[in-house]
Parts: C-alpha cells; structure tokens; sequence
C-alpha cells in the first residue's frame, strides 16, 4: 500500500536555501521546549538542531537573526521558570555566538534590539508563550510577530503539529522557510515510510492508545513485525484490542506491569536482529524508575547494535540516548514526539503546510 495522504511533497516546501536573506531581518522559530531540573538542562539535542540553520543565515551580508521558541506550557502568562533566558549560556556556547537575550517577542524592546545588534550576535526571543495569542494562534498577535521581520524561517520541525502564531500565524504576513533540521526531518520520516527495506520493525510504547493505534494501524500495513510494549500495551490487553500477527504485545510483564517481561524482551530483541529498518518511539515501560527501564534500555541496545537504518524519536528516548552518550549509535534522532506520531501518521502538520 502507499501511505497516501502523509507525504509532504518534499519539492513543494519552501526551503531556506532558496530564500534571500542578505540585508534582512529573519525570525527563526526553533523549538527548545527542553527539560530544566534545578537550572540545569536535560537535554541539548533540541538546542543543537537549529545550528546549521543560523550558522547559514549568518553567512549571509547583513543579515540580522532572531530566534523565538516556547518553553512548557506557561498559559499565556509570564512565568520566570519558563522563561528562555535559561538557555542563553548554553546556547552561546552551542552557536559559538554572543546571544542577545530580550524579554519579550514582540513589540519595541523587539526592534530596538534589532536595530542595535552587532555582526555575528544572535537575539534570543522571551518564551512565545507568555503571550496567550499564542497558543490561541490569534491574528492580531501574529501580526505583532511578524512586523519586526522581513522573512520567517520554520526550523521547528516538532512543533509542526500544532496551528500556533509562532508556528503558522506567522507565516501569513512575511515569506516563509523551511530551516534544514525541518528538512532532515522530513527527509528521514519518509525515508522509513517510503518502501523500506524488509524485514522494517516498528517498536511502539509510551501512553495512550488512541495517540498510537492510528500509528500501529499504518504500521500493519507496511512493516513486517510491530512490537507493543509501554503503558499502551496494557491499555490494549484490556481493551482486548485485535490486530494482526504481525502486531506483539507483550507475553509477560515486570511487577504490576511497569515493564515487559524477561521472554518478551528476548523474542523482541531476536526480531530486532533481523531488522532492516526500524523506527521507536516511546519506552516500554515505566523507565523513570529503575528496575522497570530494563525493558526500555535492553530494547535500546538491540536496536543501536543493529546493523538497520535506525530512527527514534520522543522526549524520553532521545532522553535515554543523551545520557548514555548514544545519540551517534543511531541513523536519525528525530527531536518530535507528538509531532513525529503525527507525521508517521499521515496526518497534515498545519506548520508544514503553510511553507509550500
Ligand atoms: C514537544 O516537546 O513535543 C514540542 O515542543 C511541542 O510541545 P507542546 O506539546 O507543549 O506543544
């Protein structure tokens, strides 16, 4: 079968490498909606993928760089824990840039920080979200977004999912790009979507079942094994949900069912070997709290000491890959979650859509 309605036409998109940048002031819209514990963040990957985007807009003759992003979900009110100032240090040090930090996305402090801006700086936008048009993708803030720039670059591949100002609003007012990381995204979704090479495996976890089962049901289509495990796997036991043979779910759990079994994880990690192709997202069981991340790092080892094309993605594994220092073991690390299932899924990203 095709998997009709999901591909985005990868020709149609805006790219940035066929935008003019030269003399213009650009908005570019990255996603570091990272965890912070105690001040320090958990995790950089996010923080890093917008890198060869603003490495490339600063090549071009003075061109000036803002970055927005939200962080959290602050509902629209300015909560200092969500404030983007946090990432100002780690980010200088990523971007090997000075990063200007302003407090706030819109507005005069917006366009002075503009017109004062040296070579080679970067501002940083204040969280987008203390502004409740955000979320609410409300015109007028949209507007206010835009009417400090010439051009608007979509790097944000993970946030593509949801019909935010920063995120489409935007784009109705000013030319819009897609960013690089917003392309390797694609480029790679496709990739295990597209004809892949049998035997394809998708490994499916983490919590709610009905985020998942359109994800299983297209995965029954076109792959040859799909391994339940996680919360949803409970949640499909007892909801005596059928599927195909090529659908596994777990044959035996840890205690209370935090975590697949001991003869689970062997029969997945024997199909796991087999693999061609395979494509994880969400943990198999409660992996915040040891013992019952077994399933979910035995399951991680099978899958980076394979030889197949490889692509993970959610918050909690990239998590796990970070920590242990894994992240090059793998093909491709997407940095969506929800955004991911949403793309695998077939369903339209209001964020893509606008850039073709
Ligand atoms: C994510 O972390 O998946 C994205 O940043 C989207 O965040 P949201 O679910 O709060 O919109």
């Amino acid at each position: 079968m095709t998997h009709g309605s999901c591909f985005v036409n990868f020709m149609e998109i805006k790219k940035i490498q066929d935008g003019n940048f030269e003399g213009k002031k650009v908005l570019v819209r990255a996603d570091f909606n990272v965890a912070i514990v105690d001040g320090k963040i958990q995790e950089k990957f996010k923080l890093e993928a917008c890198k060869q985007t603003i490495e490339f807009l600063a090549t071009q003759a003075g061109t000036k760089i803002a970055v927005t992003s939200h962080l959290g979900r602050p509902d629209g009110k300015v909560k200092l824990d969500f404030s983007l100032k946090q990432l100002q240090g780690e980010l200088e040090k990523i971007l090997n840039k000075k990063i200007v930090f302003v407090s706030d996305c819109v507005g005069n402090q917006v366009s002075k920080a503009l017109e004062t801006l040296g070579q080679g700086e970067v501002l940083l936008l204040e969280n987008v979200r203390f502004h409740g048009g955000e979320e609410s993708n409300e015109e007028e803030f949209a507007k206010q977004l835009a009417e400090n720039f010439d051009v608007y670059v979509n790097d944000a591949f993970s946030v593509c999912h949801r019909d935010q100002a920063s995120v489409t609003g935007v784009a109705k007012y000013i030319p819009s790009f897609g960013g690089f990381w917003l392309q390797k995204e694609i480029e790679n979704l496709d990739k295990v979507l597209k004809n892949p090479q049998l035997p394809a495996v998708a490994i499916i976890g983490g919590a709610k079942i009905e985020t998942k089962l359109p994800l299983i049901n297209l995965f029954e289509s076109i792959y040859t094994h799909i391994l339940v495990g996680g919360k949803i796997a409970n949640e499909a036991i007892d909801q005596d949900l059928k599927f195909s043979s090529k659908v596994l779910l777990p044959i035996d759990f840890a205690q209370d069912r935090l975590d697949i079994g001991k003869k689970t994880i062997q029969i997945f990690k024997e199909i796991i070997a087999q693999a061609k192709v395979i494509v994880w997202n969400g943990p198999m069981g409660k992996f915040e709290e040891s013992p019952f991340d077994k399933g979910t790092r035995e399951i991680l080892q099978a899958v980076i000491d394979s030889s197949a094309y490889t692509l993970i993605g959610g918050g909690e594994s990239v998590q796990v890959l970070e920590e242990n220092s894994l992240m090059d073991r793998v093909s491709f690390v997407s940095t969506g979650g929800g955004a991911m299932l949403e793309y695998l899924s077939g369903n339209a990203m209001p964020g893509i859509e606008v850039l073709r």
